[in-house]
């Protein structure tokens, strides 16, 4: 199977491709974007986006991640990047990942991408069962995970060094109806 393509209302997730890395490195170099996640690194360093997106089709084949890039369907501005993290076929699970450049926060493209994501994992990839995980400081992703049907099933006390501080993380998740495990 290749890498998807998925449309919504507003937008289009794609692959990334080589041609994105400089605006990756601007949107994901902002350190308002690097504050709340756990891998991106602050200064984003030159050279690193080229190898983040010549990583993605080898770890789609793997069937490890699936990475795609949000763009408008307008114009087809690049403005941030959805994944699907330790996909796991044999329990049916997937973990979300996400992040929109700090221009575009508020404007509900986030929920609108992972959702389009949730649906393709759904019904291609025959995922049943969600999670996702935020920092405790961080209620806009704990939201969007809300808006996309998962609900809060714990927290990690002092899960993730982040910066020198221990970080609580919680945990998010959604179990489809209808599971059976084979
Ligand atoms: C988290 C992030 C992806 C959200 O992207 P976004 O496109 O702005 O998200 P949406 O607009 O779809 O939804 C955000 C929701 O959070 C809410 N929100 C934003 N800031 C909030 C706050 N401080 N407190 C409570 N809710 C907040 C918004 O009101 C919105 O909810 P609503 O539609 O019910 O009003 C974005 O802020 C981001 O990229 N942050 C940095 C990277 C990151 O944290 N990634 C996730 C790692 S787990």
């Amino acid at each position: 199977m290749l890498m998807p393509t998925l449309h919504t209302e507003r937008l289009v997730l794609r692959p990334f491709v080589a041609a994105d890395a400089p605006t990756v490195q601007v949107l994901a170099g902002n350190r308002l974007v690097a504050d709340t996640t756990t891998n991106i690194p602050h200064p984003y360093p030159d050279g690193a986006a080229e190898r983040w997106i010549a990583s993605h089709a080898g770890s789609f084949v793997d069937r490890e991640t699936l990475t795609l890039a949000v763009t408008r369907r307008d114009e087809g501005r690049l403005l941030g990047a959805v994944s699907l993290i330790d996909i796991q076929p044999r329990h049916q699970r997937a973990e979300v990942g996400y992040w929109i450049g700090v221009e575009f926060w508020g404007q509900g493209v986030c929920t609108e991408a992972v959702a389009a994501l949730m649906d393709f994992a759904r019904t291609d990839l025959e995922i049943t069962r969600f999670v996702g995980r935020c920092y405790a400081r961080n209620p806009a992703s704990a939201r969007v995970m809300e808006k996309c049907g998962m609900t809060h099933e714990g927290t990690l006390r002092q899960h993730v060094a982040k910066w020198g501080k221990f970080e609580d993380m919680l945990l998010y998740g959604q179990v489809l109806p209808q599971r059976s495990a084979q």
